[in-house]
């Protein structure tokens, strides 16, 4: 068991809940590794077809866990290179996971969703959000960049003008917009969630999993060797920005802000 995840099989679905409501399922690097695994593990499990992901509590995701940077405030020069270069490895292979997915993906998006949560929501298979999630890549204010392949996956799917005020400019979505950009599948009143989020999954899990399978390769196959170039070289450069100032600089705001009561 991994600390603010819960896996399990849930009829046909196999099932990764983020399960760290307090931090609003910031993920720590424990979390990733174990997403990882999850992931391979639901590949080798022929009990269930497809693999869902959602979260506990109001959040479905705030993104990377930004105290995984603390300790870069106290460290050298060549002890942050060492930390972004191992915090980038991990990055690369979580990303990877998802491009090499193999059973359908499916999205329940329980609220709100930052960074690297969103970013690798187009390499799901079906996306139920509820009305109260909101979709934004601080990636500028913090002085990093986009991952998650996003760089390629998000023009594509809402062209050049809209994913650069997403991805560039900080652009908060509300469920009505990313469902408008294509982001979604599906958006329905937050009470009415828990309720649609089990159809959904019933439905999708109750097909034929060979078949589900193959027609997500179908699918996804010619994109692959794209995708995953397309993650090192955004790996390779958010390794940077974690070794910049302005980076260290906003992570530092975040960490000293004035609590909210
Ligand atoms: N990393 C680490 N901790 C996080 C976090 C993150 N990404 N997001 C939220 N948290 C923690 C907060 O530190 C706080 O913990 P505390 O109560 O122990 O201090 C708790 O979750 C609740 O967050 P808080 O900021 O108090 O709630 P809020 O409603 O005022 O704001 C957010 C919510 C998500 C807007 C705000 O927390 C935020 O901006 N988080 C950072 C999101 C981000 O930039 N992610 C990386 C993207 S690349």
């Amino acid at each position: 068991p991994v600390d603010g995840l819960d896996i399990y099989v849930d009829g046909k679905a196999f099932t990764i809940r983020l399960n760290r409501p307090k931090k609003f399922n910031a993920l720590t690097l424990s979390m990733y590794n174990g997403i990882i695994a999850a992931l391979e593990a639901s590949n080798k499990d022929n009990s269930t077809s497809v693999t869902v992901m959602t979260g506990t509590g109001d959040f479905f995701c705030s993104g990377n866990d930004l105290s995984n940077f603390a300790k870069a405030a106290s460290a050298s020069k060549d002890e942050v290179k060492a930390m972004a270069e191992e915090a980038a490895l991990v990055l690369k292979r979580y990303i990877q996971a998802y491009i090499d997915h193999e059973k359908p993906l499916i999205g329940l998006i329980n609220g709100p969703a930052v960074g690297i949560a969103v970013t690798v929501i187009p390499l799901f298979e079906y996306v139920l959000a509820t009305d109260k999630c909101t979709f934004h890549t601080p990636f500028a204010t913090l002085g990093q960049s986009p991952e998650g392949a996003s760089s390629y996956t998000f023009p594509f799917l809402m062209g050049q003008l809209k994913a650069a005020e997403f991805l560039v400019l900080n652009k908060k979505l509300t469920a009505q917009q990313a469902f408008d950009e294509g982001l979604v599948n599906e958006v329905v009143p937050h009470s009415e969630f828990t309720k649609k989020a089990n159809e959904v999954v019933k439905q999708h899990s109750s097909l034929p999993p060979e078949s589900l399978r193959i027609n997500k390769k179908l699918l996804r196959s010619h994109l692959k060797d794209t995708l995953t170039k397309v993650n090192e070289e955004e790996c390779r450069i958010i390794c940077e920005r974690w070794q910049s100032k302005e980076c260290a600089k906003a992570i530092a705001q975040f960490l000293s802000r004035p609590k909210s009561l």
